[in-house]
């Protein structure tokens, strides 16, 4: 339940659209933001005009965040100021409420992403923060068990930096490196040197660097170790087979919605089993069995959640993201179109540091 408070707001003397003495719910659970219990009467300020979306024609295809469809932005100016007419945003609003609007919008993601890529029962799907690089950490931490090593495929720069920071708590077998080749193919699984004494196999799914993509799910030897995959830059661009993989991880900031927000899929037997050291905001058990729904262990980004769910919900079916791949297959083809007709054009962009 959220314990709420009428609050009263005078208007402003200049340009405010909100009407004299409005009244707004406060919320005053354990999550309360930052208002003062004493002080109900707030300064009287501007409220501008909200932007109209006619003009957002512009596209940023440099490193860092994908476009979100206009759509989805109306959505989020509507729900951040006031969530269903409720007189509250969703930023305001407390994770606590059990059955509230942000446990809804999490556990509405948790189902739409399970109906979208097919995840099979067997599978948990938890949201974390920390981006991919907490997940670079949290997957030895969690998969090692009493195992002491893992194998990494390194077709990319993500790789390297998944295995670096691996490093740091097991020893990282190099099954397969392309560095010293610049990174320009991905060999068959045949060729990998995976061992069995490893605790899981690494793959970096698309790496956005270096331009490698999986476009099919890998498929290891029987008795192999489980897979695991960092599909940050691809995942719900195209159909993905789960069940090949032990887990899956993607933050945002591309496909799935604004960053903040990272997804793992993780196979049932695989949670539980986290070193003690593992912090708590890392463990994929803390995660998975938080109470009364996955992923409120710590207090999650409200608003990433609910651009999730809504770009979630308007990705209409699987058909849909089947649809994307071959988009995204032809739309692949024009830089490397481009860079077979000119010397000048290069298909990697500049790490970052
Ligand atoms: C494939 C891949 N892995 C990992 C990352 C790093 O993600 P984060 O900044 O969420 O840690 C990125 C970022 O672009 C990426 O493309």
């Amino acid at each position: 339940m959220q314990l709420l408070c009428r609050l009263k707001i005078p208007s402003s003397e200049s340009g405010s659209i909100r009407p004299q003495h409005s009244v707004l719910p406060i919320n005053f659970s354990t999550t309360a933001n930052s208002v003062l219990a004493t002080e109900f009467t707030m300064a009287p300020h501007a409220v501008p005009e909200l932007p109209s979306l006619s003009n957002r024609a512009l596209g940023n295809f440099s490193a860092g965040p994908a476009c979100l469809s206009d759509a989805v932005m109306r959505q989020a100016q509507l729900e951040f100021c006031n969530k269903d007419g409720s007189g509250m945003g969703i930023m305001e609003m407390s994770h606590r409420d059990a059955g509230g609007p942000v446990q809804n919008a999490i556990s509405g993601a948790a189902d739409k992403l399970r109906i979208l890529l097919d995840v099979p029962s067997n599978y948990h799907i938890i949201f974390m923060q920390g981006g991919a690089h907490g997940q670079f950490s949290a997957v030895p931490m969690n998969l090692l068990g009493s195992k002491t090593q893992a194998d990494y495929i390194t077709t990319g720069y993500w790789g390297e930096r998944a295995a670096a920071e691996a490093s740091k708590y097991c020893t990282v077998r190099h099954a397969y490196n392309g560095k010293k080749d610049g990174y320009r193919s991905i060999p068959p699984v045949s060729e990998w040197d995976i061992s069995p004494d490893s605790a899981y196999v690494h793959i970096c799914a698309n790496e956005t660097l270096h331009g490698l993509e999986f476009v099919e799910d890998p498929e290891l030897p029987v008795g192999s170790p489980p897979l695991v995959g960092d599909f940050t830059s691809t995942l719900m661009s195209r159909p993905v087979n789960i069940s090949k993989y032990g887990l899956i991880y993607a933050s945002g900031g591309k496909n799935l919605g604004p960053a903040g927000v990272t997804a793992v899929i993780v196979r049932n037997d695989l949670v539980g089993n986290e070193t003690a050291t593992c912090p708590s905001v890392l463990s994929y058990s803390k995660m998975v069995y938080s109470k009364p729904i996955p992923s409120v262990y710590q207090y999650p980004a409200h608003i990433s959640h609910l651009h999730w769910s809504t770009s979630f919900s308007l990705t209409t079916s699987r058909t849909a993201v089947s649809r994307r791949s071959r988009c995204a297959l032809s739309r692949v083809q024009m830089p490397f179109t481009a860079s077979l007709r000119s010397p000048m054009v290069s298909t990697t962009s500049s790490a970052p540091t």
